[in-house]
């Protein structure tokens, strides 16, 4: 860094009397994790210094001078040679004077017709719209591995649950698929942020506009951004896509969160239908027999984080005037922390389901020891020609007696039944059966392992896998 470059750092500070204090310095500096949108501000810079030479306000010279030190920031960047000056106060600041320091008058005239409000408003949806692209595509992975595991499980048989008590015989692959769904929700979901996200600021300048006859269609195709942002005070200062994409991962967490619950219980010596691989799981320093499922755990811990991530962005936008204020600086920092999260998040749990190990028998066990096949038992009276309300009444004397009685359904002996609703005849053993309960569930959304297969089926002919 050059003694003028130090001593005339901020790129602003022309009407200033005195220095910015070192406190205010470091307090209003975000260079330390702004940096990360150097790759996008040198993407825009470029665009930026193709659209002023097409308009005349570069020569020819001037902008391949330009291209060429911003490909030497690049190079220095990724080899971690580039010096990030703090009372640079930021990315833009930063990448310019480096220009500037690099390639001499031409690199002063980039910042001709914009502002830093449009620059990082255009850096922000340049990031944000590649992580989009790599979450989009996790998220394809983690909808496989959930897709190859429910296939696997077709017909495994366990309880399923309402109000976390044994409700009907499902089966884990119709259990799997049901998250199948919410994650499907939540990749419809980004694919649509990321339309708003695909819209370009740059042009708008500090908020008004610039009177330079720029041409912002030619940096919209430059940069791949599918439309302009209309208003340019809007375009400055609102961070709305920020805010639905950190809505589209608090919902993805929480469902993350809630499939993390319960791997948690199946997890449990209490249930034990699933056991976590070795890899998967941490130990206690103090318990030699403990394997913990830290990693759905902490999931369900980090979603905690990431709703309060859209939290701090609702509350940072709600009391802000039109159009910029520095308030926005505080955009990133959740947004990284939230990319960041959900990206590990999502790998990992392709990873752990991937790898649950099913333990059948236990499965089965929970189904076994219950009354979960009492709402055949109504459905079948049903059958018999007795109203539902009626045979519903019947069902419950039914459990009563057997629990009282210590009995399961199907040891209830027939001429029992019998005193209780005489239709009842030898045929309704088979469906006090958890396998035909589940069979007899046999249309589009139902358990039948058949319309589960189906079901996987259709999602994996979406996925072309
Ligand atoms: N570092 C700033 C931010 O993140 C860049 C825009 C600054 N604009 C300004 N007028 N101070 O928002």
């Amino acid at each position: 860094m050059t003694d003028q470059l130090q001593k005339k750092t901020e790129g602003w500070s022309g009407r200033f009397s005195s220095p910015v204090s070192d406190k205010v310095q470091k307090y209003t500096a975000s260079i330390s994790f702004d940096k990360r949108l150097a790759k996008s501000d040198i993407q825009g810079s470029r665009a930026h210094a193709m659209m002023l030479r097409s308009i005349g306000v570069l020569s020819e010279k001037e902008l391949q001078k330009i291209i060429e030190g911003l490909d030497t920031i690049s190079t220095e960047i990724q080899e971690g040679v580039f010096f990030w000056n703090v009372q640079l106060e930021d990315v833009h600041l930063n990448v310019e004077a480096r220009l500037t320091q690099i390639v001499g008058e031409p690199g002063k005239k980039l910042h001709t017709g914009r502002s830093r409000n449009d620059q990082v408003a255009t850096d922000l949806r340049l990031w944000l719209r590649d992580e989009i692209d790599c979450i989009n595509q996790l998220l394809t992975d983690l909808r496989i591995a959930i897709l190859n595991q429910a296939e696997k499980n077709s017909s495994t048989i366990m309880a399923g649950l309402t109000h976390l008590q044994t409700a009907q015989p499902i089966t884990f692959g119709h259990h799997l698929m049901a998250y199948h769904e919410m994650f499907l929700r939540d990749q419809e979901r980004l694919i649509d942020v990321r339309k708003r996200v695909n819209c370009l600021p740059l042009g708008s300048a500090a908020l008004a506009g610039t009177s330079f006859d720029i041409d912002r269609e030619y940096v919209r195709k430059q940069l791949g951004f599918e439309s302009i942002c209309e208003n340019s005070i809007d375009a400055v200062s609102d961070r709305d896509f920020i805010i639905e994409f950190l809505s589209f991962s608090s919902i993805f967490m929480t469902h993350i969160s809630r499939l993390s619950e319960e791997i948690i219980m199946w997890n449990s010596d209490t249930n034990s239908y699933v056991k976590l691989p070795d890899e998967l799981c941490t130990g206690s320093s103090i318990m030699p027999q403990k394997k913990n499922p830290d990693v759905p755990e902490l999931a369900r811990g980090k979603t905690g984080r990431i709703i309060g991530n859209l939290i701090s962005l609702l509350i940072l936008m709600k009391a802000q005037p039109l159009a910029y204020n520095k308030d926005n600086q505080e955009d990133k920092e959740p947004l990284f922390d939230t990319v960041d999260t959900i990206k590990e998040t999502i790998d990992i749990f392709s990873i752990l389901i991937d790898s649950l190990i099913v333990n059948h028998s236990n499965m089965r066990k929970s189904v076994d020891n219950s009354f979960c096949t009492a709402t055949d038992l109504a459905d079948y009276l049903v059958a018999k020609n007795i109203a539902f309300r009626e045979a519903h009444e019947a069902v419950s004397k039914i459990v009563s007696y057997a629990e009282k009685n210590n009995l399961l359904l199907k040891n209830i002996q027939l001429n029992k039944y019998k005193e209780f609703v005489p239709q009842i005849e030898n045929d309704v053993y088979e469906i006090l059966d958890p396998e035909g309960s589940i069979k007899a569930r046999n249309h589009i959304g139902g358990t039948n392992p058949e319309r589960v297969i189906e079901a996987i089926r259709r999602a994996r002919s979406m996925l072309n896998k």
